[in-house]
């Protein structure tokens, strides 16, 4: 989880726990300085996250230097030498990165929180992928795993491992603001949506907040012309330094609807709550705790087995 949301904090708990910790998108300094700070905490595995249309040539240093590389987003290449999974959306997805030499691959279901890169539910998916796939090929599933029955679920269906997003996004590690969190416990519902997609257009799940409320009552996707926007500003609007980011999204507000994909973190004012995508997948419904990461690693292999 990426923009502060998955930082050494929680990177750390999860590998403690016995999961694979993973350090979210950012810069490339800050990225390696991350992982710097993670590994003085633990000598286990960690795995860092790269969204391949930002990936700049000094992202490499985060790329080798971890023990995993996952990545996303776009035509899968490898990012370096060390173990690299890739996350996809559909079995034609899957068929390329098996082709392009991923190690593994995480088939993501639509369920899932943050960016949501196909159409398919994850049980559903995961069978087509087992299907098209070499018999043997690691496949992992994301998307809508929230307790031990959804991990011993994927397990049964083929999967060698569950990626949780939205979990370990409600846990005292991860980096959502207070108030994000406080949203989290709340929420009955989500949108896929493609509203925030000021510099990475592309469909989102989110909980409602202003910003939904106003743009989306006719038409889930956003309004049309704000989608042509997105899609026509993409290459000028991703590549802005960080500062110009943060700048954009402390001064969005819900009455014109440029959005950028960048959630609330602690180190934003509360204000951004109502502008900013609060990413969530289907199962925040069911989670009703902010645990440490610890605990929820515990819970999910209670009776899957910790192997
Ligand atoms: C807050 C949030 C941020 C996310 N950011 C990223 C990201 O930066 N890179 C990425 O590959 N996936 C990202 N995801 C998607 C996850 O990789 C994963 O597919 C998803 O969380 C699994 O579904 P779940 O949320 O139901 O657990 C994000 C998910 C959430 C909830």
């Amino acid at each position: 989880m990426g923009g502060g949301i998955a930082g050494p904090e929680l990177a750390v708990a999860v590998t403690e726990a016995g999961g694979l910790g993973t350090v979210g998108m950012a810069s490339p300094a800050r990225m390696i300085a991350e992982l710097g700070r993670a590994r003085e905490r633990t000598d286990g595995p960690l795995a860092v996250n790269l969204l391949l249309p930002f990936v700049r040539s000094a992202h490499a240093g985060a790329a080798a230097s971890a023990d995993v590389v996952v990545t996303f987003w776009g035509r899968p290449e490898r990012p370096s030498h060390r173990t690299w999974i890739h996350q996809v959306g559909s079995v034609d997805e899957a068929r390329q990165a098996h082709a392009a030499g991923a190690d593994a691959i995480i088939v993501q279901g639509v369920e899932a929180g943050g960016h949501v890169r196909g159409t398919t539910p994850a049980a559903e998916l995961l069978e087509q992928t087992v299907a098209a796939l070499p018999r043997g090929y690691p496949l992992l599933l994301a998307g809508g795993i929230a307790d031990a029955g959804d991990v011993l679920a994927a397990l049964t269906g083929g999967a060698i491992a569950a990626v949780c997003g939205t979990r370990f996004l409600m846990s005292e590690e991860s980096g959502a603001s207070a108030a994000y969190k406080a949203r989290l416990m709340q929420a009955e519902d989500t949108v896929l949506t493609e509203l925030f997609g000021l510099g990475w257009p592309g469909s989102h799940r989110v909980i409602p907040n202003s910003a939904t409320r106003r743009w989306l009552r006719n038409d889930t996707r956003g309004p049309a012309p704000v989608r042509m926007f997105n899609r026509v500003t993409r290459s000028v609007m991703s590549r802005g330094p960080d500062r110009v980011q943060s700048w954009l999204v402390e001064h969005q507000v819900v009455g014109i609807p440029l959005f950028a994909p960048i959630p609330p973190t602690a180190t934003m004012p509360d204000s951004v709550i109502e502008t900013s995508p609060l990413y969530a997948g289907e199962t925040v419904a069911r989670i009703h705790t902010i645990q440490k990461a610890e605990s929820i690693v515990r819970d999910l292999t209670a009776t899957a087995g910790s192997g």
